[in-house]
């Protein structure tokens, strides 16, 4: 029998003056149908599923990837679910991409996947690129993750993920700041888009992210890299994250390696390695991390600045301890406000950000060289989202100086 006090905090989303949402669970529709229990700390749990819209290019050589890129741009347009279950199919590493048959040509393909039962044309729309955006003012698309229901339905919804590369992640709405890990940010989305299409960079390597929040980047990341550290704090949070993780072996299991959620709190200068202590990490794990991790990596993590100087120091730390060079890719959504202060539009968190970016650039300690250069999103999308123009992602290539 249901707890009516449970079923009552289920029916009520209460939105809070202190509370945040996510624009990737804004129009969520029939939210009550959706939610799937509640978590230890008396908040409702959602399960969504986010597709992959894998492409056949996504783990070719970078040296043609320019010449597609083109080509890809056209494909990898946003389909329904009906055209995606028609185009689908698998590469040579197995991966499913947006094509029927091998043998048909890219525009027979794509012709196909737009026609509906009775040959009507669909409409379909290909995200905007980041140069479009700034042409004009973009007219607001509303996205929202598809929603998995409890029940038989379900048991479709799974059959359907293992064949339609779903990712399945179990999350919260609404929450105050301190939980925002427990939401899908778009940040997430942007960073899992450009190691999707640059799949080669990740291939069979250590990657560390901080901040990881659900685990939704891990474990995309996971379906190329050998090892994630997929890390942030709270016991709860990491919970959610490790049951994410667990949802979703189907994906990572036969396709690339292991996700292993840790605490890594920036305000703390070591590891925990208290056997008793959840999350914890082993020794051989951290001798592990160290010596082969060569990339690093954070999603929307920079909202609070003493949080944003802690992960820099974090950052700075974990590098020095690298016993190989690394690459660092932020990704951050520049949330715009008119302060006071400034009588202005701006958004101080984002700033900050960029202050930090330039401190460790000009940062000279003889023995780490830090170069930042940002990332044009103009890559393709992988999932369905919102691509806004304040969305941004950020490369910083840490070299030690021998
Ligand atoms: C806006 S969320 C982003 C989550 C996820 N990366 C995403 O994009 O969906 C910010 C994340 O930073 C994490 N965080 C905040 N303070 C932290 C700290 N001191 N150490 C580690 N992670 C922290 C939060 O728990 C949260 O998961």
């Amino acid at each position: 029998m249901v707890d009516p006090e449970k079923e009552k905090a289920m029916e009520e989303i209460t939105f809070k003056s202190d509370t945040v949402l996510s624009d990737v669970h804004l129009n969520t529709p029939n939210k009550r149908h959706l939610m799937v229990r509640l978590n230890t700390v008396g908040q409702p749990v959602f399960l969504s599923q986010f597709k992959l819209l894998w492409n056949k290019v996504s783990c070719k050589d970078t040296h043609v990837k320019d010449k597609k890129q083109k080509d890809i741009q056209i494909e990898n347009t946003v389909l329904d679910d009906r055209s995606i279950q028609e185009s689908y199919g698998k590469n040579s590493n197995g991966i499913d991409f947006l094509n029927k048959n091998e043998t048909q040509t890219c525009s027979s393909m794509r012709i196909e996947a737009l026609l509906d039962n009775d040959g009507d044309l669909e409409v379909v729309r290909r995200p905007r690129l980041f140069s479009e955006t700034k042409q004009k003012e973009p007219s607001r698309n509303k996205t929202h993750p598809k929603v998995l229901s409890q029940g038989a339905e379900n048991r479709n919804e799974e059959q359907e993920n293992i064949h339609h590369n779903m990712v399945k992640i179990e999350h919260t709405m609404a929450t105050p700041l301190e939980d925002v890990g427990k939401q899908v940010w778009r940040g997430a989305f942007l960073l899992a888009d450009y190691i999707l299409f640059q799949c080669d960079l990740f291939k069979n390597c250590t990657v560390l992210e901080l901040g990881a929040g659900t685990g939704i980047a891990s474990i995309i990341t996971a379906t190329i890299a050998k090892t994630v550290y997929c890390t942030d704090v709270g016991e709860d949070l990491l919970t959610m994250c490790e049951r994410n993780v667990a949802l979703n072996r189907n994906l990572t299991a036969t396709r690339g390696g292991a996700v292993k959620v840790k605490e890594l709190d920036w305000l703390k200068d070591d590891l925990c390695t208290d056997p008793q202590v959840p999350f914890s990490w082993s020794e051989e794990e951290i001798s592990d991390l160290y010596a082969h991790t060569t990339i690093l990596m954070a999603a929307d993590v920079f909202y609070d600045d003493d949080l944003t100087d802690a992960l820099f120091k974090t950052l700075y730390r974990i590098t020095h301890n690298l016993k190989n060079a690394c690459t660092i890719y932020l990704s951050i959504e520049k949330r715009l406000n008119f302060t006071l202060r400034h009588l202005d539009i701006t958004c101080e968190a984002y700033n900050h950000f960029r202050f930090s970016l330039n401190d460790l650039e000009k940062f000279r300690d003889g023995k780490m060289k830090f170069i930042v250069e940002p990332i044009e999103a103009t890559f393709p999308q992988f999932l369905v989202y919102e691509r806004i123009e304040q969305l941004e992602l950020w490369k910083i290539v840490a070299t030690p100086i021998s």
